[in-house]
C-alpha cells in the first residue's frame, strides 16, 4: 500500500462521496450549537441530530465531511497507543435515502480499492449485529459483505455492547457494522475473526450505524419515520495503520511536535513517552478548542480546556521541557491543520494570546500547588498503612492551586499513593452545584457565596421540574437551569407552547406543595440506587457513581414529590420558600421551551 498523508486521507474520502453524490458539508464547531446537553461534539453525527430524526438539510439526503470531535472520558487512557481527546472524523450520512446495501458495498469499495485506500482484503474484518430483543440479528448486512467477497469466517455477530451506536443515552441509533484492519507486525491476520475479535492488533477504523430508532429517556426504541445511515471513520488511526505505523502518536501530525518540543531524538523510557503524549494530545485539543472561542475559566468547557492546559504544563515541567516550548507547540498544531482549517490561522494571534495567558496564570500557582502536594504526600507518608489521599485534600489542592486532580493522582501515584477519585467527585459536584446556584455562578475562592433567595429559588426550580412532568407528562427533562437573586431560568424538553392553563396548574401545584410545607432531604447514594429510586437529572448530563440526591416529601405521608441529583443546597422545608410565580414561558432552541419564575 502506498504512503498517505492526513490531508490526502481527508480528500480522499470526500472525493469518493461525492462521486456517489454526497454534499460536502463543512466540520461543525466543537462547540454544540443549540444542545446544552453535552459540552463539546462528539462524534460526526452529533451536528446533524436533527436532520436524522427528520428535518430537512438544505444541502440533501447525502452528506459527507470531516468532523472536529473532542472525547474527554478516557482522559486517563491518553497517551497509550491509541486514545486522544481531540479527533477527527470522517464520516458520511443518508438521510433517509440509502440504507444498508449501498453503505456497506461503497465503505467496501472506499477500503479496497487501489484508487482509494487500497487495502488488501487480508488485513480486513467486521463485525455485525447480533441481535436482541430490539432488533434482529443482522444477516443482511453480513450477506452484503459476503457477496463482496469477505470471507465468513471474517465477519462476527456481535452483541449490542459492540454492535450498536447511540451518542450518549436518548437519540437516534441503531444496529451498526464495524470494520477493522489487522496491523503490520509481521504476522499474518488470523483467517477467523470470530475468534481473534478481541486482539488488539484488529483496529477498529470504520463503523457503519444504521439508524432506524429514537431512544427515548423512558428507554422506549421508536422507529424513526425514515432510514439513515450515519458513519464515522477514525483520521489518526486510518492514518497509521495505512502508513504501518502502531500508534496514532507515531503519524506524520505528531511527528514534527515532538520535534518542536525538543524530544524528537530523545530516547524516553516508556513513561515519560506517555507524558510526552499527553502533552501533545492536550495542547493539541486546546488549540481547536480555543479556535472555535472557548477560554479556560472553572466551569463546563472553559474548565475542560484549562485541565487539558494545565495538566500538559505539569508534564512539561515533569519532563523538564525547556523555555517556549508551548508556544512553539501552539504554532505546529495551527500549521498541522492549516490546510484543513484554515480560519485557525486567522486566530493564530488570540490562540497563542488566550494559551499563553493561562500558562501565566498558571505558573504561579504551580510551584505552591505543587509543594502543598509534596507536603500532604509527605504528611501521609507518615501515617501508617496510609497510603492513601482523600478526596478532600485533593479538591482543596485543586481548589486553591488549580491543580487538576488527574494530576494529583498522577504525582501521588509516583509516591506510590492513590487518590480517592468518589470523593473528589462528590467534593467536585457539591462545588458545581453551589457555584452553578451563586449568582456570580464562579469559583470565588472560599465557597461561592448562595445567598437566602437563590437557595429558597434553587427548591422552587426542583418542585416546577417535578410539576411540569405532572402537568406536561414525563418527556419532559431538565436540559438546563441558572438561578440570579432575580429569578430561576429553566430549560426542558417540550415540543410546544404551554398553554395558559398548563402554565396556572404548574404555578398552583408547585404553591400547592409550598403551602404544605413539605421536607426535603439529601442523601449520598451509588447512581445506581439513585436511579432504581426514580431520581432524574439534566438531560444527557454524566454523573458519578456516587450522587448526592434531594428529595422533597411529606412527612406524614411519605408521598415523594421530588426527587433529583443535585449538591444542593436546598431549604430545609419548603414552607420557607415563598409564594412562587411564573414570570415568562418561551422558545429556547427547537424542542426546548424556557420558562423564568421568581418567589417572593
Ligand atoms: N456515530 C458513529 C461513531 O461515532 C459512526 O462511531
Amino acid at each position: 500500500m502506498q504512503k498517505i498523508t492526513a490531508q490526502e486521507l481527508r480528500q480522499k474520502y470526500l472525493n469518493f462521496f461525492q462521486s456517489k453524490g454526497h454534499s460536502v458539508i463543512p466540520s461543525a464547531s466543537l462547540v454544540p450549537e443549540n444542545d446544552a446537553s453535552v459540552l463539546f461534539t462528539t462524534a460526526g453525527m452529533h451536528p446533524l441530530v436533527p436532520y436524522l430524526l427528520g428535518q430537512e438539510h438544505p444541502k440533501g439526503t447525502r452528506l459527507v465531511n470531516f468532523q472536529k470531535c473532542i472525547r474527554t472520558g478516557d482522559i486517563e487512557e491518553v497517551g497509550d497507543d491509541t486514545h486522544l481527546t481531540f479527533f477527527e472524523m470522517l464520516g458520511n450520512w443518508s438521510l433517509g435515502d440509502y440504507f444498508k446495501q449501498e453503505a456497506i458495498e461503497w465503505s467496501f469499495e472506499f477500503l479496497t480499492s487501489k484508487e482509494y485506500l487500497g487495502i488488501p482484503l487480508e488485513r480486513l474484518a467486521v463485525s455485525v449485529f447480533a441481535g436482541d430483543a430490539d432488533a434482529p440479528r443482522d444477516t443482511e448486512a453480513a450477506e452484503k459483505w459476503e457477496s463482496l467477497g469477505v470471507n465468513p469466517k471474517r465477519i462476527a455477530y456481535l452483541p449490542k455492547e459492540n454492535n450498536w451506536w447511540i451518542a450518549g443515552t436518548t437519540g437516534p441509533c441503531g444496529p451498526d457494522t464495524e470494520m477493522f484492519y489487522w496491523i503490520d507486525d509481521g504476522t499474518p491476520a488470523p483467517e477467523n475473526f470470530q475468534k481473534t475479535s478481541e486482539d488488539k492488533r484488529w483496529v477498529e477504523i470504520w463503523n457503519d450505524v444504521f439508524m432506524q430508532f429514537e431512544k427515548q429517556a423512558d428507554g422506549r426504541l421508536v422507529p424513526l419515520k425514515k432510514q439513515n445511515v450515519d458513519t464515522g471513520m477514525g483520521l489518526d488511526r486510518t492514518l497509521a495503520v495505512l502508513n504501518g505505523q502502531r500508534s496514532v502518536y507515531d503519524t506524520e501530525i505528531f511527528k514534527p511536535m515532538f520535534e518542536v518540543v525538543g524530544l524528537g531524538n530523545e530516547i524516553l523510557s516508556n513513561e515519560e513517552v506517555r507524558k510526552a503524549r499527553v502533552i501533545l494530545d492536550h495542547v493539541r485539543a486546546s488549540v481547536m478548542i480555543v479556535g472555535d472561542g472557548v477560554e479556560p475559566s472553572n466551569k463546563d468547557r472553559g474548565y475542560v480546556l484549562r485541565r487539558l492546559l494545565r495538566r500538559s504544563m505539569v508534564m512539561a515541567r515533569l519532563l523538564n521541557l525547556q523555555g517556549t516550548w508551548l508556544k512553539a507547540l501552539v504554532g505546529q498544531v495551527i500549521t498541522a491543520y492549516a490546510q484543513a482549517y484554515p480560519y485557525l490561522v486567522e486566530k493564530s494571534e488570540n490562540v497563542f494570546a488566550v494559551i499563553e495567558g493561562e500558562q501565566k496564570k498558571f505558573e504561579n500557582t504551580l510551584e505552591r500547588g505543587l509543594k502543598e502536594l509534596g507536603k500532604i504526600i509527605k504528611k501521609s507518608e507518615n501515617v501508617a498503612a496510609n497510603s492513601k489521599i482523600t478526596g478532600k485534600e485533593a479538591f482543596d489542592v485543586y481548589q486553591t492551586y488549580g491543580i487538576p486532580w488527574e494530576v494529583t493522582a498522577e504525582l501521588a501515584e509516583e509516591s506510590g499513593f492513590v487518590v480517592d477519585k468518589k470523593e473528589f467527585e462528590i467534593e467536585f459536584k457539591k462545588h458545581q452545584e453551589l457555584s452553578r446556584t451563586a449568582s456570580a455562578g464562579q469559583f470565588k475562592g472560599g465557597l461561592a457565596s448562595h445567598s437566602d433567595k437563590i437557595v429558597r429559588l434553587h427548591t422552587a426550580t426542583h418542585l416546577m421540574n417535578a410539576a411540569l412532568r405532572q402537568v406536561l407528562g414525563d418527556e419532559v427533562w431538565q436540559k438546563g437551569s441558572n438561578i440570579t437573586e432575580e429569578r430561576t431560568r429553566f430549560d426542558f424538553t417540550h415540543g410546544q407552547k404551554m398553554t395558559i392553563e398548563e402554565i396556572e396548574s404548574v404555578q398552583a401545584i408547585v404553591n400547592d406543595w409550598i403551602a404544605r410545607d413539605l421536607s426535603v432531604k439529601k442523601e449520598t447514594l451509588p447512581l445506581a440506587e439513585a436511579r432504581k429510586l426514580g431520581a432524574i437529572g439534566v438531560f444527557g448530563e454524566k454523573y458519578p457513581d456516587i450522587v448526592s440526591v434531594y428529595t422533597v416529601f411529606d412527612p406524614k405521608t411519605q408521598e415523594v414529590v421530588s426527587r433529583e441529583f443535585c449538591g444542593g443546597p436546598h431549604v430545609e422545608h419548603t414552607g420557607a420558600i415563598g409564594q412562587f410565580k411564573i414570570l415568562k414561558e418561551e422558545a429556547s432552541s427547537a424542542g426546548v421551551r424556557r420558562i423564568k419564575a421568581s418567589v417572593s
